[in-house]
């Protein structure tokens, strides 16, 4: 069975982005695939981050994967900083990476232009990701489009590494979602649905109340054309309700286009928001029976002590070619 490997960072509350474009994904993958989902904590600590609300992120995320379908018995779920291999492996890639590629990460661009003080850890930030893969030997990352140039730099180094050191990494690919690949944020559609905007008018997390999504989506920017189609240059708000619609129903683009033609955007807006309610009240109705229980301290625990050994081993056998380690 290939190995699948993904992680979705606590750095923000979850979105109908990381719902659409992240986890659905691996509830989908998890059938066919040896699945490996975990929470990159350390990855979230790159740009400032309060430790209160970090810590209880965590568990609500975990507790959340699991509410959108993430099925314990058939993932391995886990915990970034628990693992201390991620850290060790991530240092020896950063010694085969290169200046030249690092930086032409098109993420620390924008995420850099956004800080004033620039941690060296955001930086670096894709050499970790390489190392959460690598260790792991993933054959595939499932991750948005925004997240691919990073999953080829883990390829690139793992590439690198093989000629080198002998075969010693599986050569990981991304898997990118065919729909909804990218949710915009309803306030300004040219704009990607991103958990970490400071503004939250135009987001809907996974744990709105019913009242709120409705509101936002009403107020949901659109043209002032009055005629429902599909066109992500000229439409960018209509469009982006669309592929919100067709990702959740799971009709295509043109059927849910076909469906609507007729209608106007106040309708339209009011069906997305009947879709979006019903599709994250079922979830959020899930979420609180985790966060009840102990069931995702349980969890991690199982897969700290299950991803400590293949990691070992990895790092192991990495040593061992390099000529580190013991003598
Ligand atoms: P993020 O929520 O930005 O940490 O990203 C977590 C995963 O969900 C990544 O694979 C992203 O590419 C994906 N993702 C996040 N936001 C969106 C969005 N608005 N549309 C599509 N995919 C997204
Ligand atoms: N950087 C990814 C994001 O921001 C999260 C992540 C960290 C990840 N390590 C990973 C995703 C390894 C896939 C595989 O969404």
């Amino acid at each position: 069975m290939k190995r699948l490997l993904t992680g979705l960072q606590p750095s923000g509350e979850l979105t109908l982005g990381s719902l659409i474009g992240g986890i659905r994904q691996s509830v989908a993958f998890q059938e066919e695939y040896d699945s490996f989902i975990f929470v990159p904590d350390l990855h979230a600590i790159t740009v400032p981050q309060d430790p209160t609300l970090l810590r209880e992120r965590i568990k609500k995320n975990v507790a959340l994967y699991l509410a959108c379908g993430i099925d314990p018995a058939k993932n391995t779920i886990y915990l970034q900083s628990q693992n201390l291999y991620h850290t060790n492996l991530s240092w020896i890639l950063e010694c085969n990476t290169y200046m030249g590629e690092a930086s032409r990460m098109t993420q620390f661009k924008d995420k850099s232009k956004k800080q004033q003080n620039v941690a060296v850890g955001l930086f670096t930030y894709p050499i970790l990701m390489a190392a959460d893969i690598l260790l792991y030997d993933a054959d595939f990352v499932p991750v948005g489009i925004d997240q691919k140039q990073h999953v080829e730099l883990a390829r690139d180094i793992a590439i690198r590494f093989n000629h080198k050191y002998e075969d010693i990494f599986t050569v990981p690919a991304p898997l990118i979602p065919e729909i909804g690949a990218k949710i915009m944020n309803l306030q300004d559609p040219t704009r990607k649905m991103s958990k970490s905007d400071t503004d939250t008018k135009g987001i809907i997390f996974l744990l709105d109340s019913e009242e709120v999504i409705r509101k936002k989506i009403m107020a949901a920017v659109t043209d002032s054309e009055n005629k429902v189609y599909y066109d992500i240059e000229k439409k960018p708000g209509i469009s982006n309700l669309l592929t919100i619609y067709s990702a959740l129903s799971h009709m295509k683009i043109n059927e849910v286009e076909e469906k609507y033609k007729e209608y106007n955007y106040g309708t339209l807006k009011k069906e997305v928001a009947d879709l979006v309610v019903s599709t994250l009240l079922a979830i959020q109705k899930k979420y609180q029976e985790f966060m009840a229980g102990k069931v995702v301290e349980n969890i991690l625990k199982e897969g700290l002590l299950k991803t400590n050994k293949i990691a070992k081993e990895k790092y192991d056998a990495v040593l061992e070619k390099i000529g580190l380690g013991r003598v």
